[in-house]
């Protein structure tokens, strides 16, 4: 059996040690939210908080894995340990080795790599990975729960490590930490993230017009959230529940949209994901923490729907310490905004699926 696998791989000599070079489509990776496979070996992603994972036994080094893109962090669970890597910006393949400490060859370690940062700063790639001739690698399962969170800045976790006065950027925005991380680590979920800071859902922050094209409708069906790309298969994956934080950004300066306009485009969003996700899927609406959307439980209520809620979190950061920059969540803030969304999901979250 394994030396049917090890035909499979490149085996690279580099001085007297032997590497094993897996690429990104080996079937070794798990991942999770969006990943374009079309060019080749070469996975491409920009969503935030996308993961690959891996299970390494028999390893005497940490592995290292093949990336290229913009500047982005990456946090790395290694086993028990946690650490970072951070990209500088080339287009070439790179070697980024994670420290993982003092790897143990009799010990199994599940290593999962995460995207801090937003779509917004653009793409990034995954090669592969390198690890030592005897190391055996194996795909890691996912969790049988999946969830999708659509939203803007709070989704994404905007400036939610920096310490106020502060703008966002990439080192102090860390999706794996904010609201919508911990809430699917909570509820033990595998989750994809749809976020993009200042998005709205019929006009964006700053935009001149009441409804633009530059809204999260336009963005959601793209597999790297590029405007109107259309290229996601929404069959590649089906959550059983979709969390949505959208609307503040439409309120937030003028020319708002009237009512009519937002309950239309906020309808007719919601009927996408109930025909992508089939009728069964729960849907959660919430609003705040910075702003309460006008008439959103309205809109919601309006539409009789059993799966379909809407939660006020407008008034959950209660402490200064709860805020990050610009008045967004701390990862405290995320951490209190997760608990209140993660136990009103368990309370009407009625679903056969085996947490
Ligand atoms: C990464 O390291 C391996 C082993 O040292 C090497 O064979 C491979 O070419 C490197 N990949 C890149 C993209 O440099
Ligand atoms: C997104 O995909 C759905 C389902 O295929 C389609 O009905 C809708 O028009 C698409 N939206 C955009 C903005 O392309």
């Amino acid at each position: 059996m394994r030396s049917m696998y090890v035909a499979l791989f490149l085996v690279v000599l580099c001085g007297i040690e032997s590497k094993l070079i897996y690429p990104s489509d080996s079937g070794r990776v798990y991942y999770t939210g969006r990943v374009d496979f079309h060019e080749g070996n070469v996975a491409k992603f920009q969503w935030s908080g996308v993961s690959f994972s891996i299970n390494l036994k028999n390893a005497k080094q940490a592995p290292s894995f093949m990336m290229s893109g913009v500047v982005t962090n990456y946090d790395v669970q290694c086993g028990e340990k946690l650490t970072s890597f951070k990209t500088s910006q080339h287009w070439d393949l790179r070697n980024y080795t994670v420290n993982c400490g003092d790897i143990k060859p009799e010990q199994e370690y599940l290593i999962t790599i995460t995207k801090r940062t937003e779509a917004y700063y653009g793409e990034s790639r995954f090669g592969g990975f390198v690890v030592d001739e005897h190391a055996q690698v194996s795909k890691p399962e996912g969790r049988k729960l999946k969830m999708e969170f659509i939203g803007a800045s709070v989704t994404c976790g905007y400036g939610n490590l920096g310490t106020p006065p502060c703008e966002s950027n990439v080192d102090n925005e860390n999706a794996r930490l904010a609201y919508s991380s911990q809430t699917a680590r909570m509820l033990n979920a595998d989750h994809s993230i749809i976020c993009w800071s200042g998005m709205g859902m019929a006009r964006s922050y700053g935009d001149k017009f009441p409804v633009t094209e530059n809204s999260m409708p336009h963005h959601f069906n793209g597999t790297l959230g590029k405007l109107n790309s259309n290229d996601w298969d929404f069959k590649r994956f089906i959550p059983q529940i979709v969390v949505i934080n959208l609307g503040g950004n439409d309120y937030s300066s003028k020319p708002s949209p009237s009512f009519e306009q937002f309950s239309q485009i906020y309808n007719r969003f919601l009927d996408l994901i109930r025909r992508v996700y089939g009728q069964t899927v729960y849907i959660y609406n919430f609003d705040g923490p910075l702003n309460n959307v006008p008439r959103l439980a309205e809109i919601i209520a309006n539409r009789k729907e059993a799966r379909t809620f809407y939660l006020d979190l407008a008034h959950v950061l209660t402490e200064k310490a709860d805020r990050g920059c610009n008045s967004h969540p701390s990862v405290k803030g995320d951490y209190k905004m997760a608990v209140q969304l993660s136990e009103f999901i368990k309370k009407t979250f009625k679903s056969p699926v085996n947490k």
